[in-house]
């Protein structure tokens, strides 16, 4: 039987305090949220105890399914306790200053999970907390998600490195975190948006130099059967994130061309999976015959944002055991 393992024991470290944008982490630092979540999916019950008597507070400005339930079961599934803050209104920083937040909840909490629409907010939040914190989105990234989709894929294919993906739709937070992450494990990344709606040149240009580093590619395109061609994975988001509502109708007509259908599908590899964050807009950026196609791996992709996220918690939380 796989001994019960408690953070104490755990003698792997990260080398980051937070988790905030993505860059910051090491190519060795994946590999070990990896292993580690492989393990703990195998055997969850050996780490039943591992946060012990260990808090997380969960900020949210935004709404959410997968990463509330996920991160609360995951603290729960390990022994710990986590308190949802409901920050819809008001928001963040309005009824005090973020720098207050943080070094309130540094005396009572064990480690912080925060879902903000500006990025500042949650590095605003880890520089002020001496205690770790977890992006949970923000409209620049989201690093849970993209570390799940690429646990997925290797699981999925075996290993990360040469493997392509196609991302089609908005350059939004979701796609700067998978070119950050694929481009860290040697991925190609393609990423196919109307003009106008490609990634953060700041992001697009670190992930070309990871990329670069570490044997990967990131290529930008307009044309989405160009970026599909081939690739062992179709990735598609929303038209509008979180806080773009307004605009849904609008991008909704400059988006159109960009839907994965089956005929996209067609031109991807033969053994390509279709991939979304969820929540998905059905007929919108994906149709109903392609999500729920035998190729789809949406909520293989859910259920291990589960298990990632546990290590990620176990990990940072660790950090923090006297
Ligand atoms: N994919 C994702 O983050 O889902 P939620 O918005 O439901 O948390
Ligand atoms: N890009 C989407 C992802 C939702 C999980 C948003 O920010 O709303």
């Amino acid at each position: 039987m796989t001994p019960v393992m408690t953070a104490v024991e755990t003698q792997e470290k990260l080398s980051v305090k937070d988790l905030i944008t993505g860059p910051e982490l090491s190519r060795g630092d994946v590999e070990l949220i990896f292993a580690l979540a492989a393990r703990m999916k195998r055997v969850p019950k050996s780490y039943a105890h591992a946060l012990e008597g260990r808090q997380l507070a969960m900020i949210f400005e935004k709404p959410s399914l997968r990463t509330r339930v996920t991160f609360e079961v995951g603290m729960t599934s390990m022994g710990g306790h986590a308190v949802y803050l409901d920050h819809a209104k008001p928001r963040l920083g309005e009824r005090e200053s973020v720098a207050d937040v943080a070094r309130n909840l540094e005396r009572w909490v064990d480690g912080v999970v925060a879902r903000t629409f500006a990025h500042s907010a949650v590095v605003e939040l880890a520089e002020n907390a001496s205690i770790p914190v977890i992006n949970g989105l923000s409209d620049l990234v989201h690093p849970c998600q993209a570390l799940a989709d690429l646990f997925t894929l290797e699981e999925r294919f075996g290993g990360l490195r040469g493997l392509r993906m196609a991302y089609v739709g908005d350059g939004n937070n979701v796609c700067h975190s998978l070119m950050t992450f694929g481009a860290k494990l040697g991925m190609q990344v393609n990423v196919a948006t109307p003009p106008g709606f490609e990634p953060n040149e700041v992001m697009v240009k670190e992930a070309k130099e990871a990329a670069q580093a570490n044997g990967g590619k990131i290529a930008l395109f307009h044309e989405p059967l160009e970026a599909c061609d081939g690739v062992q994975a179709v990735y598609t988001d929303v038209w509008a994130s979180m806080g773009q509502e307004f605009a849904a109708q609008l991008r909704a007509q400059v988006f159109a061309p960009y839907r994965v259908t089956s005929g996209l599908m067609a031109v991807a590899d033969r053994r390509a999976v279709f991939m979304h964050c969820l929540p998905a807009h059905r007929g919108q950026e994906v149709t109903d015959e392609v999500i729920d196609s035998p190729q789809s791996v949406v909520f293989d992709q859910a259920e291990n944002r589960l298990h990632v996220q546990k290590a990620i918690l176990l990990l940072l939380l660790a950090e923090n055991v006297q």
